[in-house]
């Protein structure tokens, strides 16, 4: 791998520009060429680093500058760009939810594996020092045996037919938007797949989830309780309970401080402020793997991605919600 890592960006919208400001400040990678279906969109993200804009996805994909795929399109078009980026050798970080459905995990892995080409979903929480620090706290055992989780994840938008979020069509929804994450972080601390899920949602007038609640058991009889709103904000905060002690973690999905409690006493507060926004850590974990030569990540392994689509296709088999790309 080259010593600077140029990155080819498929999509040219929010979640691009976001990333662009903490991207720069890496000294290890450079933005090589922006695909967008629209030139301008293109163009206006590659122009000020110097970039090339394309409005053919292949054609960026063969352009040699290209050592690397930021997948970042609505989750509908996840498994087209990532495939053929995959087939063409380019190792790839694809944004969340890394697909829609568990089927098209699946063909993604399989055409990772395959090509032998690296692969991973830009599950970003995983990569901060302050989740690092939850982790190592449950691990040491710092609470105890961890029975029960709660995470919520909710913002307020105004219902927009036009907008991904509330389209069908992209799979729209707050439980790919973010109930993701708080199913993510379920399975980061419990680990492989709930035995039992039993969710409800509430439908938008476009058809897609506006809330959903679930409870997810697991194998020895931990369970978490979780809720994911695109129609209303709520705390966004992660507690891990268990039998000495519990953790909190505000803002859990990229978050700046964590509090270990043991009994009902603080024992510990960690805090870590990120530049900018804190994608640059997910992008670092990807350069190291591509230099060490390794096909997927630990903290977010691709078997994982697919356990945790299983458990959001069986929420929305629960409440009918079957996107069209789907029928
Ligand atoms: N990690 C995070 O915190 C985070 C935050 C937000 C979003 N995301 C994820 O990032 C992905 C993109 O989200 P976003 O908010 O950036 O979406 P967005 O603002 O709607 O941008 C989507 C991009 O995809 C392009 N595109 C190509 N084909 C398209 C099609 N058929 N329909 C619509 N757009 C198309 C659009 O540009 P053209 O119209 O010019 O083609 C645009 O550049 C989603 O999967 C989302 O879950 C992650």
């Amino acid at each position: 791998m080259k010593s600077v890592i140029g990155w080819g960006f498929i999509g040219a919208g929010g979640i691009t520009k976001r990333v662009m400001n903490d991207f720069k400040q890496l000294g290890d990678a450079r933005l090589a060429a922006v695909y967008s279906r629209t030139g301008a969109n293109a163009e206006q993200l590659a122009q000020p680093y110097g970039a090339k804009a394309y409005t053919d996805v292949e054609t960026m994909l063969r352009d040699p500058e290209v050592d690397a795929v930021y997948v970042a399109t609505p989750h509908h078009l996840h498994m087209e760009h990532a495939c053929l980026a995959l087939s063409l050798g380019k190792p790839v970080l694809c944004e969340k939810p890394i697909a829609p459905n568990a089927a098209q995990v699946r063909t993604m892995v399989e055409k990772a594996r395959e090509t032998g080409t690296f692969l991973m979903e830009a599950m970003w929480t995983r990569f901060f020092p302050v989740t690092r620090r939850v982790m190592q706290w449950v691990s040491d055992g710092a609470i105890g045996d961890v029975h029960y989780l709660t995470a919520d994840f909710g913002f307020g938008a105004s219902e927009n037919p036009e907008s991904r979020l509330f389209n069908p069509h992209t799979a729209g929804g707050s439980l790919l938007d973010v109930g993701v994450y708080a199913v993510s972080y379920a399975s980061m601390i419990f680990g492989g797949k709930p035995v039992e899920v039993l969710s409800r949602s509430r439908s938008t007038s476009t058809g897609v989830d506006a809330r959903m609640a679930c409870l997810l058991e697991y194998e020895n009889g931990q369970m978490a309780s979780l809720y994911s709103s695109i129609s209303g904000s709520t705390p966004q905060e992660v507690r891990i309970i268990g039998t000495k002690g519990h953790i909190e973690v505000p803002r859990f999905w990229s978050p700046r401080e964590a509090r270990l409690f043991v009994g009902n006493q603080l024992e510990e507060e960690f805090k870590d402020e990120p530049t900018g926004e804190g994608f640059g850590y997910e992008f670092a974990a990807v350069h190291e793997d591509l230099r060490a030569g390794r096909q997927e990540n630990a903290l977010i392994p691709l078997d994982e991605s697919i356990a945790i689509a299983e458990t959001l296709d069986r929420m929305r088999a629960q409440w009918g919600l079957v996107y069209p790309f789907e029928a």
